[in-house]
C-alpha cells in the first residue's frame, strides 16, 4: 500500500508492528526508538527478510525523527511495559512524559499524520497525546478494544468449539479491569452471547477477558503481550489506509456519546482516511450502562491523576 507508517518505540509491540506492516506491503515503514541502535538494528533485520519474502518494501530505523517525515500514520508504542505486580496506572507519569515528547516530535516531522496511541495506561495516554498534538479529536485515537475483543472472541471460540470467524464480539470502555465485554451486542453464529451461552460460563469468559493482559504478563514475567496487540494495531492501520469505513472498537474522544463527555474511551467507531469518522452508539442494557459509567469513572480518575502530575 502506498502509505508511510511510522512506529515510535521499537520494543516488542513496536518492532512486531513494523514487521507486520512491512510484510503487508506498506511502501515505507519508519521505526524510532530512544535507545541507540535498537530501531536501526531491528529495521535492518526486517529489511533483510525482504529478499526471502520477495518484498521490495522499505523499512528504516533511527533515533532521529527525520526518517519519519511525511508519514500518513504515526503509531505510538514507546513507553515502559507493565511488569508483574505493576498496575497500568503505576506507569502514568513516566509514560505521560514519553507520549508527550514523541507526539510533538512525530507531528513536527509529519503535521498531517493521524496518530494511533498504544502506550499504557491507554485511555489517559490517548488524551495526553491529543492535548499536546494540536490536532482534531478524530485524528488522534487509541488501540485497545480490537485487542480486548480479540481476546474475548478467542475465549468464546475455545469454549464453544466454534470458529473465530463465526464470532463477532465487542468490548467497550477503558482498557483495564473495568472494560465492558458486551453480551447482547456480541454474537456467535448470529445469535447474541446472552442467548447462546449459560450465564456462569459467560461470566467466566468475561472475567478472563478483563484479565487478558495480566494473564500474559504472568506467563512472560518480563514483559507484556505483543503478538495480538501488533495484529490489532495493523487492523486499525489497514482500515484507515484503505479508507475502508470498518467499524472497530476504538479509543475515541467522546463528546456526549454514551452520555460521556471530554474523555477518551473505548467505543465502536467507523475508521477511514479521516481517522474516527463516526462513533456508533449501541442500545445497552441498564447493567451495561452502569458498567460503562463505572469504567468511565476509572478512566477519568486516571486522567485527573495525570493532570495533577503535570
Ligand atoms: P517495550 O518495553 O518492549 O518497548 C518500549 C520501547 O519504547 C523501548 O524499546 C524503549 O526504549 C522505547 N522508548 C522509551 N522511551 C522512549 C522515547 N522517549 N522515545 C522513543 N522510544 C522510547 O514495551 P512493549 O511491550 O513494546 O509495550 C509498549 C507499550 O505498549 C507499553 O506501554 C505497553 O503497556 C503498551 N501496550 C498497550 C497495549 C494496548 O492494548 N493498548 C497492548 C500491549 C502493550
Ligand atoms: C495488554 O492488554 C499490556 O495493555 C496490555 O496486554
Amino acid at each position: 500500500m502506498n502509505k508511510k507508517i511510522s512506529v515510535i518505540g521499537a520494543g516488542n509491540v513496536g518492532a512486531t508492528t513494523a514487521q507486520r506492516l512491512f510484510e503487508k506491503n506498506y511502501s515505507e515503514v519508519a521505526l524510532i526508538d530512544i535507545a541507540e541502535g535498537i530501531a536501526e538494528g531491528k529495521a535492518l533485520d526486517i529489511l533483510q527478510s525482504g529478499p526471502v519474502l520477495g518484498l521490495d518494501n522499505y523499512i528504516n530505523g533511527s533515533t532521529n525523527y527525520d526518517i519519519t517525515k511525511n508519514s500518513d500514520i504515526i503509531v505510538i508504542t514507546s513507553g515502559i511495559a507493565r511488569k508483574p505486580g505493576m498496575s497500568r496506572d503505576d506507569l502514568l507519569k513516566i509514560n505521560m512524559n514519553i507520549v508527550s515528547e514523541v507526539t510533538e516530535k512525530s507531528l513536527d516531522a509529519s503535521p498531517d499524520a493521524l496518530v494511533i496511541v498504544v502506550t499504557n495506561p491507554l485511555d489517559a495516554m490517548a488524551m495526553q497525546s491529543y492535548k499536546v498534538s494540536g490536532k482534531k479529536p478524530n485524528e488522534v485515537f487509541g488501540m485497545a478494544g480490537v485487542l480486548d475483543s480479540a481476546r474475548f472472541t478467542t475465549f468464546i471460540s475455545q469454549s464453544q468449539n466454534t470458529s473465530v470467524k463465526s464470532i463477532s464480539s465487542n468490548v467497550l470502555g477503558g482498557h483495564g479491569d473495568t472494560m465492558v465485554p458486551l453480551l447482547n451486542n456480541s454474537f456467535i453464529g448470529g445469535k447474541s452471547l446472552s442467548e447462546s451461552i449459560k450465564e456462569d460460563e459467560l461470566n467466566d469468559l468475561v472475567d478472563r477477558t478483563k484479565n487478558g493482559g495480566a494473564e500474559i504478563v504472568n506467563y512472560l514475567k518480563t514483559g507484556s503481550a505483543f503478538y495480538a496487540p501488533s495484529a490489532s494495531i495493523v487492523q486499525m492501520v489497514d482500515a484507515i489506509s484503505s479508507d475502508s469505513k470498518e467499524v472497530l472498537p476504538t479509543t475515541a474522544y467522546l463528546q456526549g456519546e454514551y452520555g460521556i463527555n471530554d474523555l477518551y474511551f473505548g467505543v465502536p467507531a467507523k475508521l477511514g482516511k479521516n481517522g474516527v469518522e463516526e462513533i456508533i452508539q449501541y442500545d445497552l442494557s441498564d447493567a451495561e450502562k452502569e458498567d460503562l459509567n463505572k469504567s468511565a469513572k476509572a478512566v477519568r480518575d486516571t486522567v485527573i491523576a495525570m493532570e495533577n502530575l503535570s
